[in-house]
């Protein structure tokens, strides 16, 4: 068991894939009470109950992070279960990229929704409760496109460096209720992540990307494990990392 993790009640938006469901199992295996949020009710009860009979406590509530009130109602599952929230990582997000003249405006709207509008329902709904305890920790994930943005990406990016902007902001805002906050970039992880690009020629230049480099998703799994492991003096507050192989 790690210090800092075991005992800890974690929400994780999307986490029936990907980075989410790593995230899910690692922490679980630490000790950590997760409790998971996604719309694939299936995925999330299952891998609930998997990690249930392995011994560790864990709740599937099903969310669609782009409903206020259903992250509300994620978070307060949480607490009327465990008694607190100690973890709210705010994970769920999608990437469908495309040049901006093919104008694929529901998409954009969608990222929107998601990635940005997502991530701030979550942290309304956590917030008061880590005010309150005068606790907490915001784990929020950006992307190396929040960092840098290329053709194809605008809007992608736009949406990573807003929840840079946001997490940045809300560090600086949360310092009188000893809250910390993390938000983490990672490169190319291989998950179902590129599966809903639907723009052909974006899709095959992100899937063989992808073949060629990304690394396991239990690698942001572990930026997790770090920032939580912390003393709770120390904050860890950006954490970018990539394939050792991705270039960009
Ligand atoms: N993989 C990478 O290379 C990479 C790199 C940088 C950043 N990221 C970021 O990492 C995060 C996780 O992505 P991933 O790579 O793990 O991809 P993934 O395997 O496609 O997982 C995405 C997760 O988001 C959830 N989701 C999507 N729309 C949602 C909604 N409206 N409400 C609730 N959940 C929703 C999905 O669950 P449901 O479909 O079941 O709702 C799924 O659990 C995203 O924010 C992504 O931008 C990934």
């Amino acid at each position: 068991m790690s210090d800092n993790i075991e005992g800890k009640v974690v929400v994780i938006t999307g986490a029936s894939s990907g980075l989410g469901e790593a995230s899910a199992r690692l922490l679980s295996a630490q000790g950590a009470s997760v409790v998971l949020g996604a719309r694939r009710e299936d995925r999330i009860k299952s891998l609930a109950d998997e990690l249930t009979a392995g011994g560790g406590r864990a709740l599937a509530v099903t969310t669609d992070v782009t409903h206020r009130d259903q992250v509300k109602k994620l978070v307060d599952a949480a607490v009327q279960a465990c008694g607190r929230i100690d973890v709210m990582i705010n994970n769920a997000g999608l990437m469908p990229q495309s040049l901006l003249e093919h104008l694929k405006i529901d998409e954009w709207d969608r990222m929107i929704d998601v990635n940005i509008k997502g991530v701030l329902y979550g942290i309304a709904a956590a917030l008061p409760y880590m005010q309150k305890q005068k606790a907490g920790h915001i784990i929020n994930v950006s992307s190396v496109a929040g960092h840098r943005v290329g053709p194809g990406t605008a809007v992608y990016a736009a949406t990573k460096y807003a929840v840079r902007a946001l997490s940045e902001g809300l560090r600086q805002e949360v310092k009188p209720y000893n809250i910390r906050t993390t938000v983490i970039s990672p490169g190319a992880v291989a998950t179902e992540l590129p599966d809903n690009v639907t723009d052909p020629d974006a899709a095959a230049r992100i899937h063989k990307f992808y073949a060629d480099l990304a690394i396991p998703a239990d690698s942001f799994a572990r930026a997790v494990a770090f920032a939580m492991s912390q003393p709770d003096d120390v904050d860890i507050n950006e954490i970018l990392y990539r394939p050792t192989r991705q270039e960009i």
